[in-house]
């Protein structure tokens, strides 16, 4: 799925200017138009404060139109195999299918709706971060698309990834509940281990989570519902039933399709499971969790 050492390139600031640093195997790596794009999207939001009204980008009309494009395609796979839970966050976000919308604009459709809203990311945001201020009903996001020659792949989380698969989840009161409880329980948390557990439970429910649902196996994981190819081949994978130690130990490889799933039996036993260990869970339960 995304690519390990460079699941966010590297943004640096220098005399020059902000750099994004792509991976060699970025499809965008050898197109020099793509980096500076790439490198003024990372500039508007480089050492953005929380109070600050979201930086503008003013898309493109090919950006707009890949973006169409990957709207187009995805649209019915969701019908196909996702959540019904996933399908009216859907309608009640209505999120543009012809353009990108802007993160703000995102925010004014979630906030009546979850409370939740979107806070701009220039690349890699520390992973305790990221969590806290879930807690708080903040979801941040990158701003940049995908490169043109491949529209259904991408080796980051781009605005693709966080926008279709995230804000259509976070406009659902079941699923914006789950993102708040994983903040509070990494607020709550002192250790690295302990963050990296939660973390890693997010990972294979909220990014990779898939259900049972009318007696067939459907996604509702935000990194399987905005990729064209992995939701394609989730119900091939190797699944298994939700299992909070398992989840929280295993090494996954976020360069390939995950192949290895968890299930939840529906939406209220994922809340009964994952809601409930992220509500309740310490560094203490879970260095017994580790240990067991
Ligand atoms: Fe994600």
């Amino acid at each position: 799925m995304f690519e390990e050492a460079q699941y966010f390139a590297p943004v640096s600031q220098t005399v020059g200017g902000v750099v994004v640093e792509l991976a060699q195997s970025d499809p965008g790596f050898g197109d020099p138009v793509y980096r500076a794009r790439r490198n003024d999207i990372a500039a508007l939001t480089l050492g953005h404060a929380r109070e600050q009204p979201v930086p503008v980008v003013e898309y493109t009309a090919l950006e707009d139109a890949l973006w169409a494009h990957v709207s187009k395609e995805l649209s019915p796979k969701h019908q196909k195999y996702a959540v019904e839970e996933f399908l009216q966050g859907t309608e009640r976000l209505g999120l543009p299918a012809h353009r990108i919308p802007q993160l703000q604009e995102v925010s004014e459709a979630l906030e009546p709706l979850t409370g939740f809203r979107y806070l701009p990311a220039a690349g890699l945001v520390p992973l305790r971060e990221f969590y806290e201020v879930l807690a708080d009903g903040y979801f941040h996001s990158t701003q940049y698309i995908r490169h043109i020659s491949m529209p259904f792949y991408t080796p980051e989380p781009d605005v693709i990834h966080e926008v279709i698969g995230h804000a259509n989840m976070l406009a659902s009161d079941r699923f914006a509940r789950l993102y708040r409880l994983a903040g509070e329980a990494a607020r709550r948390v002192q250790t690295q281990s302990a963050l990296e557990f939660i973390s890693k439970i997010f990972w294979f429910t909220l990014e990779f989570g898939v259900m049972k649902e009318s007696g067939e196996l459907r996604a509702y994981g935000a990194g399987i519902l905005s990729s064209c190819g992995e939701i394609e081949k989730f119900r091939t994978m190797h699944i298994r039933p939700l299992d909070l130690r398992a989840m929280g130990t295993f090494q996954y490889d976020i360069t390939k399709y995950q192949e290895l799933l968890f299930c939840a039996d529906s939406v209220e036993h994922l809340e009964n499971v994952v809601g409930t260990f992220w509500a309740e869970c310490d560094d203490d339960s879970i260095a017994r969790l580790e240990a067991a």
